[in-house]
């Protein structure tokens, strides 16, 4: 079966676009997570950026104490991140590149340059039980380098499939791309996810991909939840994703 992480962090977006720096205000991510739960998801997302542009710390405590199913705790590898995330104690960590001036994660992890940061971070988390994965591009070179990291865990990018979706070519490309990869993730022993930019509209393109674990979805399903409701928008997904032909 292919599970539905649902990351709710545009849910504190939408808060903070008029709540900033306040204590409260609405939506709250804590309903977001009781709501999408109830709908099936089998996880919840969220991502504690280091400017705190959306999810606060304060949300991502009320955010683990909610979760019932599993929290997928996204962060960047700094010693900041690496303190919370082991007193935080997700079920999953996805290390994710963060660049102060990108609109959402715009790029994959480059595990081939920041290898060593990358292995110390996997087993200090490894260690404390969180599963490991990491947030990269459909590249052979990247995945090797992945399993090199001891990192039992591949999230892949979907965000340049998603880009393609409109043209028929690039979009066979794209997903090519990310099925060969994710054989290779799966001959070097990595469980294989995958998310960014997908919607429900393409969602079902990713049937292509072969040994899929799990989809992260965020902006399209909040999106959806502004005039359908956050439940209804998560089992619309779940339908779509229903019947994924080769799930392990
Ligand atoms: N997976 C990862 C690692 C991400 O950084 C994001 C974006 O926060 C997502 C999935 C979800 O992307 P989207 O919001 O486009 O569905």
């Amino acid at each position: 079966m292919l599970r539905l992480g649902v990351n709710i962090d545009h849910v504190a977006t939408l808060r903070q676009a008029r709540y900033r720096g306040l204590d409260h205000g609405e939506p709250c991510p804590v309903d977001a997570v009781r709501q999408a739960e109830a709908a099936g998801a089998h996880g919840i997302t969220a991502h504690l950026r280091e400017d705190r542009r959306h999810i606060l710390d304060r949300d991502i405590w009320a955010i683990r104490n909610a979760v019932t199913t599993r929290l997928n705790f996204e962060m960047a590898t700094t010693p900041e991140m690496i303190d919370i995330a082991l007193r935080l104690k997700p079920e999953a960590v996805c290390l994710v590149p963060e660049n102060r001036a990108e609109v959402t994660t715009e790029g994959g992890l480059n595990v081939v340059s920041q290898a060593d940061a990358i292995t110390e971070a996997a087993a200090a988390l490894g260690q404390a039980g969180i599963e490991v994965s990491l947030f990269i591009d459909p590249d052979p070179a990247q995945i090797e380098a992945t399993a090199a990291t001891g990192s039992p865990f591949i999230e892949l990018h979907t965000g340049a499939y998603a880009e393609a979706y409109g043209d028929g070519a690039k979009r066979a490309a794209e997903l090519e791309r990310l099925a060969k990869t994710s054989e290779l993730a799966k001959s070097l022993g990595l469980g294989v996810n995958a998310g960014h930019g997908l919607n429900y509209e393409n969602t079902r393109g990713i049937f292509a991909v072969p040994h899929l674990n799990e989809l992260n979805i965020g902006h399209s399903i909040v999106s959806r939840a502004v005039t359908v409701g956050l439940a209804p928008a998560v089992s619309e997904m779940l339908r779509l994703m229903d019947g994924y032909p080769s799930a392990g």
